[in-house]
């Protein structure tokens, strides 16, 4: 078996870690006894580029136990745990290529090796995979019969390819399902973003300026993440609709150029490029923290940064800091990359099983009915996303009402009025 990760000894502590995950997704695993029963997915092949993490560990093995063969590669250079990466290559024999802190080449590399084996569904997270196999790899298209795409700068991206006509194969949106979205961009970001500060820093939340770039679900779970610890939260928006939700939610509003001055702590999760630039970390108190938590490296303007700077040095693990030409020191976190997955260990694992719950669903919906999609973006099946959340519930013990008779019949008749 051809893989390439950092350290095959770090297995036992990986294979650990993957089970401790592995209890806390309920849903996930009872997926993982009916495709044992049942392997849905024998003799499938699939790809997929996705955080390596305890998580996806579960989801891959769980396909896996489905009678697919999977291989795997990183979706970040910086977010790979290296030891989860050796458990899965030693004890389930995945093929994994990803090292934590890998280059760009390596990076694309790694992709070439997870596409080795001539996939039939992919699984990506961002759609640098699907995008390799647009531009490089057409060869492969003849044997795809569709793929999953786990995030929302992913959609956006593999959305443009449906409208200019160029997308090859049908994907299924996993991220825009509700029992996505909802929990893990809003929940797991909330919480893992500022897992990946704190870690990093050690800094106090409470009574620090926290700007929260981009007012999205994921800048909405970490605007109230950090106001309940105590921080003055402060949102920047481009949007109309989304800057009056943050008003109103209690969130002090501003441009960027007025929040530059007076924020102790910047994150970025707009999915866009360029959102804080030179003139803004100028104007920046010393001392300012500054971290993205989009999928890209792209909203931090880093050349500028460097370009203002005299001195760069590493300060802590994760640190670094840029000491700019009028003396203001900047600490830039992750060098820019997901804060949450290079600082912490990403979302946990209970909001995690949501969206791999939707994940290991898409993935059989494809296997039965992938062969009659077009060649574009569709969401998650309704009956999926609702039995992910029936499903949840169950696993926390919870139970609800259903609607009597009589509701039903209100609900569908337009006679009762006033
Ligand atoms: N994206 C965010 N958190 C993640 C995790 N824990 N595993 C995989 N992908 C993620």
């Amino acid at each position: 078996m051809d893989y390439d990760i950092k350290d095959i000894s770090l297995a036992e502590k990986g294979r650990l870690r993957i089970e401790w995950a592995g209890n806390q997704m309920n849903v996930l695993e009872l997926i993982r006894k009916r495709f044992r029963k049942e392997k849905p997915l024998a003799g499938i092949k699939i790809s997929a580029c996705l955080h390596v993490t305890t998580e996806t560990a579960n989801l891959v093995t769980t396909l896996k136990d489905g009678g697919a063969s999977v291989s795997l590669c990183a979706s970040n250079p910086l977010s790979t745990q290296d030891d989860i990466a050796a458990s899965l290559v030693k004890d389930y024999k995945i093929p994994v290529f990803a090292r934590c802190g890998e280059d760009t080449k390596t990076y694309y590399q790694h992709i070439e090796g997870a596409l080795s084996d001539r996939p039939m569904i992919t699984l990506d997270d961002g759609a640098d995979l699907v995008s390799t196999i647009h531009r490089t790899r057409q060869d492969l298209l003849k044997d795809i019969i569709a793929g999953t795409e786990e995030t929302t700068t992913g959609v956006i991206r593999l959305r443009s390819m449906a409208e200019k006509g160029i997308l090859r194969y049908p994907i299924i949106a996993v991220n825009d399902a509700n029992t996505k979205h909802l929990f893990d961009n809003y929940y797991g970001t909330g919480q893992s973003t500022i897992d990946g500060i704190i870690r990093a820093t050690n800094i106090l939340l409470a009574g620090k300026n926290f700007v929260v770039c981009g007012y999205g679900w994921c800048g909405k779970g970490v605007a109230k993440r950090a106001c309940s610890m105590g921080a003055q939260v402060i949102v920047t928006e481009i949007d109309p609709l989304k800057a009056l939700q943050a008003k109103m939610d209690g969130f002090l509003v501003l441009p960027i150029q007025e929040a530059a001055k007076i924020g102790d702590i910047f994150v970025t999760l707009t999915g866009n490029v360029s959102v804080i630039r030179g003139e803004h970390f100028e104007t920046m108190k010393d001392g300012a923290i500054v971290a993205n938590s989009g999928h890209f490296n792209v909203e931090l303007d880093i050349s500028s940064l460097k370009e203002l700077s005299r001195n760069k040095r590493r300060i802590r693990d994760s640190v670094d800091e840029y000491t700019l030409k009028n003396g203001k020191r900047i600490y830039l976190l992750g060098e820019g990359r997901l804060v949450n997955l290079t600082c912490a260990e990403g979302h946990p694992p209970q909001v995690m099983d949501m969206s791999f719950s939707n994940q290991a669903l898409s993935v059989e919906y494809i296997v039965k009915n992938g062969r009659n999609l077009e060649k574009t973006v569709y969401d998650v099946p309704e009956e999926i996303d609702r039995q992910v959340a029936y499903l949840k519930l169950a696993s926390m013990g919870i139970k609800i009402d259903d609607l009597t008779k009589e509701q039903k019949r209100y609900l569908s008749s337009w006679e009762f009025g006033t």
